[in-house]
């Protein structure tokens, strides 16, 4: 008989984690078993964390008189040396010890003893494992919204020195009316903006204590959860024991944010991809963030933002899997929340990399000698300008221009479309028009409708907040450089 109630418990319990509970179980894990519900070789990436709420909640356990001073002591010397143990690479990380937390414990106890059996006192894995991760995502979220504000700066500057480069807007993919790149780069800040924004709001609802909870119903220990919160600089404590163990929401929500910032990132990239490509010629990234090809010696291929569109598919999925997996899962904790972390940590390191590259590629990277920034986008402003001038992007402008003489809008439209169907059978833009022939469509139309023709003119008369006139990126570019200084 392997393991039954008259075996002595042995010196180390947690040796293994059939050790840790104990005399009941009759047969060990297989091997595969084992594999299958063991979390440690991705969850010992908490450690910090799961050591963090382990101070915190001896801390209190001794101010409530619940363990001694002494054994308080202890247990922050034990843990002082795992630490100095897992920093240096040399603490074991056991398959058989299941997870983190468990690790961490049975480290304690082989080190001070009886007072690393009482750190659990009055915790369960269930509330120390949702407080891990809360408290690990935190870190994460606040270097996330530095990330966001780099690239959010590095577009700035590029928009700033590019306000008078005009570039065809589109809708549709079809050319539709000129714009300044500093405008269009500004479109992206206001997305990066916004997922900043929703990063904060989301710590918010992270940053708050289920420790305390226990297993699922609260403890019969006398314990100050405030404190708790307190000492680990947390914004409050969670309200329901039940609730506290069980949902991942707060996860699933900083998926869905980082999933929408990726999908920001994703359209710029499609941008990036086609701005670069022949066809337009519009950019060039540097050569660091492209790859040739094997067999055409010709090629530069835009892999960074490509991988990054790709890449977003893989930061959806996990919002996928992890809204999935909450669904249909009893009151309170379940094993299937075991399954939140890989999705959570593959989605932190995929969108922290994107954002740290997506800023130098965009903004260069500083020159120490110089101390200016190097490398970032190069911008064609010639070929935009020629792009421009094709497809007539400046036909709303003459609508605009009959409409202050008089004309109703719908007519003045109709009379714009008779000379853009003019000037495609000619070959030429609006503004290669003779003024007789212009006339032709509209004994209204003078001299001065060839400054409201040309790209120049067009862009300066989208004069109204949020347009793309110059003076309106302007301000828009000092508004957000306070906001980001
Ligand atoms: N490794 C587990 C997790 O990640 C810790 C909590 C386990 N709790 C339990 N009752 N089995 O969710």
């Amino acid at each position: 008989m392997s393991n039954s109630s008259t075996t002595q418990p042995s010196h180390n319990q947690l040796d293994t984690k059939a050790q840790a509970w104990s005399a009941l179980f009759s047969e060990p894990m297989s091997d595969l078993v084992k594999r299958y519900t063991s979390s440690v070789f991705f969850d010992k990436r908490l450690w910090q964390a799961d050591i963090m709420g382990s101070l915190a909640h001896a801390e209190m356990l001794s101010a409530q008189g619940i363990i001694s001073a002494q054994d308080h002591a202890s247990i922050e010397k034990g843990m002082a040396q795992i630490t100095a143990e897992i920093e240096a690479g040399g603490f074991e990380w056991k398959l058989d010890l299941e997870d983190v937390h468990l690790n961490i414990e049975a480290r304690l106890t082989q080190l001070v003893g009886d007072a690393g059996k009482r750190l659990h006192t009055g915790r369960s894995r269930n509330d120390q494992v949702a407080t891990d991760v809360r408290l690990w995502l935190r870190g994460e979220i606040d270097v996330i919204s530095g990330l966001l504000g780099e690239l959010q700066k590095s577009l700035v500057e590029t928009a700033e020195r590019h306000v008078e480069v005009i570039l065809p807007g589109f809708t549709h993919l079809q050319v539709a009316q000129p714009v300044s790149f500093g405008h269009h780069l500004l479109a992206y800040v206001e997305m990066f903006k916004r997922d900043a924004e929703r990063m904060a709001d989301v710590r918010r609802r992270v940053n708050v204590l289920p420790l305390g909870s226990a297993a699922l119903a609260g403890t019969t220990y006398p314990l100050d959860r405030e404190r708790v919160a307190r000492s680990l600089g947390m914004e409050g404590v969670c309200q329901n024991s039940l609730d506290a163990v069980s949902d991942r929401d707060f996860a699933i929500e900083f998926s869905a944010a980082a999933a929408l910032c990726m999908v920001h990132i994703s359209r710029f990239s499609e941008e990036l991809i086609l701005w670069m490509s022949q066809n337009f010629g519009f950019i060039k990234i540097a050569d660091r963030f492209t790859t040739g090809s094997s067999i055409m010696p010709q090629k530069k291929n835009p892999d960074v933002p490509e991988l990054a569109r790709g890449k977003t598919g893989r930061v959806v999925g996990h919002l996928m899997g992890l809204i999935t997996l909450m669904k249909g899962q009893p009151l309170a904790y379940n094993k299937d929340n075991q399954e939140d972390k890989e999705p959570l940590f593959d989605t932190v390191d995929t969108l922290k990399d994107t954002l740290r590259i997506f800023s130098e590629m965009v903004g260069g990277q500083l020159n120490p000698a110089t101390g200016v920034k190097e490398g970032g986008i190069g911008v064609n402003a010639e070929a935009m300008e020629r792009a421009a001038l094709k497809g007539y992007a400046t036909a709303t402008d003459l609508a605009d221009y009959l409409v202050k003489k008089g004309l109703p809008f719908r007519d003045a439209h109709e009379t714009v479309a008779h000379a853009v169907k003019a000037a495609i059978t000619e070959g030429v833009d609006l503004s290669e028009l003779p003024l007789a022939t212009l006339q032709g469509f509209h004994p209204q139309i003078e001299q001065d409708v060839f400054e409201c023709l040309s790209l120049r003119g067009s862009l300066n008369a989208r004069n109204t907040l949020g347009g793309t006139a110059p003076a309106q990126v302007r301000a828009q570019l000092a508004r957000h450089k306070a906001r980001l200084a």
